[in-house]
């Protein structure tokens, strides 16, 4: 099956599409593709992301294959696609050449297949797709089914990730981007971040996580080395007199007591004082 039909299996009313690691400067940084309803028609949208602003572009099934197909070749390294109970993922040289991973997706055991106005949500983490660190959490199986006892926490880690997804586009593109997490804690969210803009977004992104407990820190320096997750790092310290970092693209301070958010957030504050703004703060 060539890779234009292989996108269009995929496209359907659960689709979730990003392409992201643009080829050039001057052009889109990322387009994120989902499905719309337009005058009782199943259209598929582009969001365009490009500087500051973000086009749209509707197409039916058919055309939007098309247009995927010639992004991901000529535009972008990377593009992930869910949809249809299939996950694409392709990767693209700067001269075109195409590595495409494409599979079916299991149903959820015990679960009928969603009628189209129950649909199941789509999660950032699908289920059936197994995540080291929430294998190791047991919120889901070695298999990638999410476990009852543990839905809730996949559910919140998930919402959490629809914020990340939600400030994307103000992050810069074609450059490593810096994320601080203050007051890490044993870092579930921590990691579920680098997980999804490293290894599900193909991000280029240093994250370094801060606490100021010592025993905490080393395992969760160790589970990031488990997982090979090689630019998420782990520090003791206290945010008042953190130092570690110059300049950084998006500030992460969750549950933090005390006075640790006041900290965060001057010091968020001077590090877009001193040049590059801070893009993203997410303060809880
Ligand atoms: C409630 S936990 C939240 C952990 C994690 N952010 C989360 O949302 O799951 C708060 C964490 O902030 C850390 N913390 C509090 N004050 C801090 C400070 N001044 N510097 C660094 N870490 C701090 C604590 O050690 C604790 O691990």
């Amino acid at each position: 099956m060539d890779l234009r039909e292989e996108i269009k299996r995929a496209l359907g009313a659960d689709t979730a599409a990003v392409l992201s690691a643009p080829k050039r400067k001057d052009q889109a940084f990322r387009i994120k593709v989902r499905a719309v309803q337009m005058r009782g028609q199943e259209l598929f949208q582009a969001s365009i992301y490009q500087g500051t602003q973000v086009f749209h572009q509707n197409c039916d099934a058919d055309c939007m294959a098309g247009l995927l197909q010639q992004w991901i070749t000529e535009d972008f390294g990377q593009l992930q696609l869910e949809g249809c109970g299939y996950s694409v993922h392709v990767l693209s040289s700067r001269k075109g050449k195409l590595t495409v991973k494409s599979r079916r997706k299991e149903k959820p055991e015990g679960k009928t297949a969603p009628a189209a106005h129950n649909r199941q949500k789509q999660y950032i983490l699908p289920e059936g797709t197994p995540v080291d660190f929430l294998v190791d959490l047991k919120v889901m199986t070695p298999q990638g089914k999410v476990t009852s006892a543990r839905y809730d926490k996949y559910r919140q880690i998930n919402r959490f990730l629809e914020f990340i997804r939600d400030v994307l586009p103000d992050l810069p593109s074609g450059r490593e981007i810096t994320v601080v997490d203050f007051g890490c804690g044993k870092s579930y969210l921590t990691f579920a971040v680098y997980y999804y803009l490293n290894r599900l977004l193909g991000l280029d992104v240093r994250m370094i996580g801060l606490d100021l407990k010592a025993d905490v820190i080393r395992e969760c320096s160790r589970l990031a080395e488990k997982y090979g997750y090689e630019k998420l790092t782990f520090c003791v310290g206290d945010i008042a007199s953190y130092q570690g970092a110059s300049a950084v693209d998006m500030v992460m301070t969750l549950h933090a007591c005390d006075t640790a958010t006041d900290h965060a957030l001057e010091k968020a504050v001077r590090w877009g004082g001193a040049g590059d703004p801070v893009r993203a703060l997410l303060p809880a």
